[in-house]
């Protein structure tokens, strides 16, 4: 009787310190072991059955019913199972302990395998990585082993953050939508595996991103220069923007007449031109792999500098009304590429030997000096820019009174401003005198009566005060 009342009280304790399969108590084995592991590394798992009872034997399994090995225990509480990593051992495990007949089932631990990154590289779309402002491109750190990756991009070395709104990311991609020049240069990706520690990363080799922009409207211009007895433009056709290379190709009356392929966004060409001849309209294209755009016309055609030449002078004032320059311009009635050449007092007006006071521009001569030795006759010769031996076309002589001029207008402003101070000087002493006197004069009584009548409306204290000033004073 005693006996089996004992041996109850122990399937009971039994019973109490083991889990069943289906529920799990105070006392149910302990499995410990690692949730991530690289393959090819060795773990261990370690499987303990807290409690009492004397556990007969241990079994790791994986999954289901997967036995990965067996312990049989001869003291302890706990047993060790030491696993070579390899890639299909990834799954949940748990351990089985056997006790007095009784079984109890562990908690699961899921092992991840891990294979350790390698052989990273970028590819690009479009690819070759070229393309045009505005348009996408997508960057994939291809790893060619490894799981559980996370991506660091960089580009000229700088870390790439998503906060620099164009740049997405998506996965192992980089992606940007209208890229502009900015996100033209070396991009390179880092990949590593996202472990806790003993985290290990692969880097791609640079990528240069070209970003081509597109080219402006180009522009048409022409010189002139003498080849022999001849004349030939120097035609010039320039974008402003672009990426060469660029051919451009120019076009005389719709015909295409040369073209030249140049690395740099200007191109010249030489046409025949007869002056004074009408040669018809010229235009430049631009082009590049992908697109094309044409010039506005430019007439060729170049009269020889004739007819009137004159001299139109300007005097410019500074805000405070003081002559601050004197502008000669040379009007010519008839002349395209004309050359401008000034003289002073019936000498000429060498280029180079200005002083910084006169300074010649174009058809402009700009004297910003006002002193009585810039005051004197000015006249202006026109030629033809482009023919050494074509003669100069003169105006008439200009006389330029720099320093009476100036001094006569600041005189002026000062002897009127002196008569204005005057004037207010003059008024305000006699006001003074008036306001004084009258308040000497008037019984102070009645002007604080009338000051305490008219409180109710402040309006009418000045007023009355006024009037009696003009009174007085009238
Ligand atoms: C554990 O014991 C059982 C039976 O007692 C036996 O069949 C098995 O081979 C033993 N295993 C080891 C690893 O000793
Ligand atoms: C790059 O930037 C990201 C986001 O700001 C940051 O999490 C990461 O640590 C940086 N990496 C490096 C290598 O600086
Ligand atoms: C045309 O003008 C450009 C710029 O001044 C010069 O570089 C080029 O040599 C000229 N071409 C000819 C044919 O004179
Ligand atoms: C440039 O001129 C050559 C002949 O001089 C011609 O064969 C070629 O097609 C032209 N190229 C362009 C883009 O017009
Ligand atoms: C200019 O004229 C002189 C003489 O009249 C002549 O010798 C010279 O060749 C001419 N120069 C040019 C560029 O036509």
């Amino acid at each position: 009787m005693g006996k089996s009342v004992g041996s109850l009280l122990l399937s009971v304790f039994v019973l109490v310190n083991l889990s069943t399969e289906t529920g799990g108590s105070a006392h149910r084995p302990i499995l410990s072991g690692p949730n991530l592991a690289y393959v090819n590394t060795k773990v261990e798992f370690q499987c303990e059955m807290p409690g009492l009872s004397i556990p007969v034997s241990f079994k790791l399994f994986r999954n289901n019913e997967d036995l990965v090995a067996t312990r049989n225990s001869t003291k302890g509480r706990s047993a060790s199972f030491q696993l070579q990593v390899k890639e299909g051992l990834e799954g949940r495990y748990y351990c089985r302990v056997t006790a007095g007949g009784q079984t109890g089932i562990s908690n699961m631990v899921h092992l991840q395998v891990v294979i350790p990154v390698s052989g990273v590289s970028l590819l690009s779309d479009p690819n070759p990585p070229i393309i045009y402002e505005g348009t996408s491109f997508t960057l994939y750190c291809e790893a060619k082993r490894g799981t559980r990756l996370f991506y660091t991009w960089y580009h000229n070395k700088q870390n790439v953050t998503a906060s620099f709104h164009l740049y997405h990311f998506a996965g192992n991609s980089l992606i940007v939508r209208g890229a502009t020049e900015k996100h033209a240069g070396k991009y390179s990706c880092l990949a590593g595996n996202k472990m806790e520690v003993n985290a290990r990363f692969s880097g791609s080799n640079d990528m240069d991103i070209v970003v081509k922009t597109y080219l402006s409207v180009p522009k048409v211009s022409f010189t002139l220069f003498k080849e022999g007895s001849d004349f030939r433009a120097n035609v010039s056709c320039w974008s402003t923007r672009g990426s060469p290379p660029v051919t451009f190709t120019l076009l005389l009356e719709g015909r295409e007449v040369d073209n030249h392929t140049s690395n740099s966004l200007e191109a010249w060409f030489s046409v025949p031109v007869t002056v004074g001849m009408d040669m018809g309209v010229l235009q430049c294209r631009a082009q590049t792999d992908s697109h094309q755009v044409l010039s506005d016309p430019v007439d060729l055609e170049v009269a020889p500098v004739g007819g009137q030449v004159s001299v139109q002078v300007q005097y410019l004032y500074t805000a405070d009304s003081r002559l601050a320059t004197v502008q000669l311009q040379c009007v010519l009635t008839r002349g395209t590429l004309p050359a401008f050449s000034w003289s002073y007092n019936r000498s000429p007006l060498p280029k180079e030997r200005h002083p910084s006071s006169v300074i010649q521009h174009g058809p402009f001569l700009f004297l910003t000096d006002i002193t009585p030795e810039n005051s004197g006759y000015y006249r202006c010769m026109a030629r033809d820019s482009f023919d050494a031996n074509s003669s100069w076309v003169e105006s008439e002589e200009a006389l330029i009174k720099v320093a009476e001029l100036g001094v006569a207008s600041i005189e002026i402003i000062a002897v009127g401003f002196c008569c204005l101070l005057l004037l207010v000087l003059v008024g305000s002493v006699l006001f003074m005198f008036c306001t004084f006197s009258q308040n000497l004069d008037d019984a102070t009584q009645t002007h604080v009566e009338e000051l305490h009548q008219s409180d109710s409306s402040g309006e009418l204290q000045v007023p009355v005060v006024e009037t009696e000033v003009v009174e007085i004073c009238v």
